[in-house]
């Protein structure tokens, strides 16, 4: 009894104090602790309402709580970013040889943040991805995420630059604090939007001073979050940026064996009778975003017809599909 109530103390006194440090793991895990022991001790019915207490702010999605700390908003209440659960797995990306392996050893050297530290090191945690529109740069931010149990806090740059002109270097300081003490992958997707501008006569100034602060805030930054920038357009980053990196991870298109690889992962649900190394090569000239939305279209098709069976003829109609979609968008930006 006594050994029992001891434990209870122990674990109060752990959920206090983590929520005292906004310490969302620990307060998770104490008080799962908490409802474990109360189901063992078989009081289901409290062990269900503490349960429900503990989730009652999980959204209609059946997301989780994911973390104590609010959310930060600008002066004018909008949300800096959104925080969620990673979308991607690594398993179910193919990338590049040269790609997977920095992903990986990236992966791995946050893993072990207390080896590295120990030795005065620490981890690349600042990335910058670079390539072409459809190659898996937001999705490799969320494998990542995945990878390393962490959520993913994408950041709002509309709300960020928007809002209150005077403002940006404030909330970009609000967001990177949050980094600093919930650990996530913090997603500046397309960042170019902010580097880009730095040329332009709009805003001159003022973006000149978010792209500068956010290099600075980057650069101090703490704690186990990584920062993840990914833009289109590398040369519209500055080298004085580049610099200011850890890593720069290039994403292009795929070679005959990956986008083989791709067409094997995609199609895991259905029975391909088509000859694959054929197609492999036929789609060469596609983003592996294209490819993919080739898969799903041919799947449809095969399904519609009544079939488990993705054949040549289900291939053939899904790809002219989409060489006809990029028609029309090339068509929609040469036009004046
Ligand atoms: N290398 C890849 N392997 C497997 N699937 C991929 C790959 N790249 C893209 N995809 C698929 O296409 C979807 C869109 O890709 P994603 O949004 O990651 O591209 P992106 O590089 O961020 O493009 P953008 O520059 O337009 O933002 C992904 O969710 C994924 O399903
Ligand atoms: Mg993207």
């Amino acid at each position: 009894m006594r050994e029992v109530r001891m434990a209870r103390s122990d674990q109060l006194r752990r959920l206090l104090a983590s929520y005292a440090e906004a310490d969302d793991r620990e307060f998770r895990r104490t008080a799962a602790e908490m409802i474990a022991d109360e189901r063992r001790k078989n009081h289901r019915n409290l062990a269900d309402d503490l349960e429900r207490a503990l989730n009652r702010n999980r959204r209609a999605g059946g997301e989780d709580a994911l973390s104590l700390r609010p959310i930060p908003k600008s002066r004018d209440e909008r949300p800096l970013l959104t925080l969620t659960k990673p979308r991607r797995d690594l398993a179910e990306l193919v990338l590049s040889e040269e790609t997977s392996q920095v992903i990986e050893d990236v992966i791995r050297e946050n893993l072990s943040r207390t080896a590295l530290t120990n030795h005065a090191l620490r981890p690349r945690q600042r990335l910058l991805f670079v390539g072409p529109p459809g190659t898996g740069k937001s999705a490799t931010a969320h494998a990542l995420a995945a990878e390393l149990s962490l959520p993913v806090a994408t950041v709002t740059l509309a709300s960020i630059t928007s809002s209150l002109l005077g403002d940006t270097a404030r909330n970009l300081e609000a967001v990177l604090a949050y980094a600093e003490q919930v650990p996530c992958v913090l997603l500046f997707d397309e960042f170019d939007v902010v580097a880009q501008d730095r040329g332009t006569e709009r805003d001159h100034g003022e973006l000149r001073r978010v792209a500068a602060t956010l290099l600075q805030l980057m650069e101090e930054l703490h704690g186990e979050s990584i920062v993840v920038a990914t833009s289109n357009h590398p040369r519209l980053v500055d080298s004085a940026m580049w610099r200011r990196f850890d890593e720069i991870v290039g994403f292009g298109s795929l070679g005959q064996d990956q986008l083989a690889a791709l067409l094997d992962l995609r199609m895991r649900a259905m029975r391909p009778t088509f000859d694959r190394d054929t197609w492999a090569r036929r789609l060469a000239s596609l983003s592996p975003a294209e490819v993919e939305l080739v898969c799903l279209d041919a799947q449809r098709r095969a399904v519609l017809a009544g079939s488990n069976d993705v054949d040549e003829d289900a291939m053939e109609g899904a790809l002219g599909r989409m060489l006809e979609r990029r028609r029309l968008l090339q068509d929609e930006t040469t036009q004046p």
